[in-house]
């Protein structure tokens, strides 16, 4: 383990059977509807193509930029890089790595249906429903997390950690300096 992590949250091995079970329910929700998956970059990397080894109907994948944090904390204030992907009459599954005040993903839902997606879905690797401060339920969650600040398997801090195989809490003192 990491020297910076107090302990782990979801091993590798838990990993493999989340992706494994949200691929597979997905591709039974979604048969014959030729989704367009949408990963949050930069975040979703890792749990979106471990997610689409398990995903066996016609689908297709874009990514957007976006971004609302600052170390540890939401700035409450979501930013959109670059162009919003053709979604006009798409069913869109929206990937990100974790779920906590939903102002991310409430803000790109928007956007997404004032761009003319027929629905959009939600699906995180993690949710930490104490966090939320609006009201936005995820179709598909491979994992509750508590209010603390984790990294790994694609989550960051201020853009390291990123490349952990598993997810893990990071110690205080590493952000507290
Ligand atoms: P929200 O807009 O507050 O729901 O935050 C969602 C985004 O915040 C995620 O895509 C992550 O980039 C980031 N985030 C929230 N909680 C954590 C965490 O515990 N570790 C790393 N990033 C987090
Ligand atoms: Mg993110």
């Amino acid at each position: 383990m990491h020297d910076d992590i107090k302990k782990i949250s979801v091993s590798e091995q838990e990993i493999k059977e989340i992706v494994k079970r949200l691929g597979t329910s997905i591709s039974k929700d979604f048969a014959g509807k030729k989704p367009l998956f949408i990963g949050l970059l930069k975040g979703c990397i890792p749990f979106m193509s471990d997610l689409l080894k398990y995903v066996d109907i016609e689908c297709t994948m874009e990514y957007m930029k976006v971004s609302s944090y600052d170390g540890t904390k939401s700035t409450g204030c979501v930013k959109v890089d670059g162009k919003t992907p053709d979604v006009l009459g798409r069913e869109v599954i929206l990937i990100d790595d974790i779920l906590d005040t939903g102002r991310t993903l409430d803000s790109v839902k928007k956007l997404l249906f004032e761009a003319g997606a027929k629905s959009v879905t939600i699906c995180v690797l993690l949710d930490k429903p104490e966090g939320r401060v609006v009201d936005i339920t995820p179709a598909y969650v491979g994992g509750l997390v508590p209010n603390e600040f984790v990294v790994g398997y694609g989550l960051d801090y201020n853009e390291i950690y990123r490349n952990l195989p598993y997810i893990g809490v990071l110690k205080e003192e590493v952000y507290k300096k």
